[in-house]
């Protein structure tokens, strides 16, 4: 890492909860074909062009993803998340999100308000600095945008 990366202050953590590690394959026609690592790939170097750091944590366990938040604090300054099914369910996950005390983006692949009923209520939606839904693995990508200009409002 060079040193206008390290004192860049732009350090992102993009959380991804359950069954996204099986994107591509994982009901194709709701989540597209894109892979999990393909889509780290392009944010890992999306972040590099811009100066920032970035990690990823995929879990399908809720307890991982909140120790994951818990590790990444006193590192990240701002966070990704899209916490699949457990967006709808988890109030653990919310509650380590404000713990982390984040400028926070809530990312979907899919338009959670166009499918079931169940997923039309978000539990981070309403701790995230905003939300992003609907556009594929495009909606990750709008993701780092709308993190890297929240750094960027902050002076980061
Ligand atoms: C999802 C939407 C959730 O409702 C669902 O449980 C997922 C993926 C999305 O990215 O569209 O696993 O978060």
């Amino acid at each position: 890492m060079n040193k206008a990366k390290r004192d860049s202050g732009r350090r992102i953590l993009v959380v991804n909860g359950p069954n996204l590690n099986l994107l591509g394959r994982r009901e194709p026609d709701q989540y597209g074909r894109t892979t999990l690592k393909e889509i780290e790939d392009e944010l890992r170097s999306c972040a590099d062009s811009r100066g920032a750091e970035i990690r990823f944590i995929q879990s399908n366990h809720e307890g991982e993803l909140i120790d994951a938040i818990h590790k990444a604090i006193g590192w990240a300054n701002a966070m990704i998340i899209n916490a699949a099914g457990l967006t709808h369910s988890s109030v653990g996950l919310r509650d380590a999100v404000v713990a982390a005390a984040l400028p926070t983006v809530e990312v979907h692949l899919s338009n959670i308000y166009r499918r079931e009923e169940f997923r039309h209520h978000s539990l981070i939606a309403g701790v995230a600095a905003g939300q992003i839904t609907g556009f594929g693995a495009f909606s990750y990508r709008l993701g780092i945008e709308a993190v890297l200009h929240l750094l960027d409002k902050k002076g980061l």
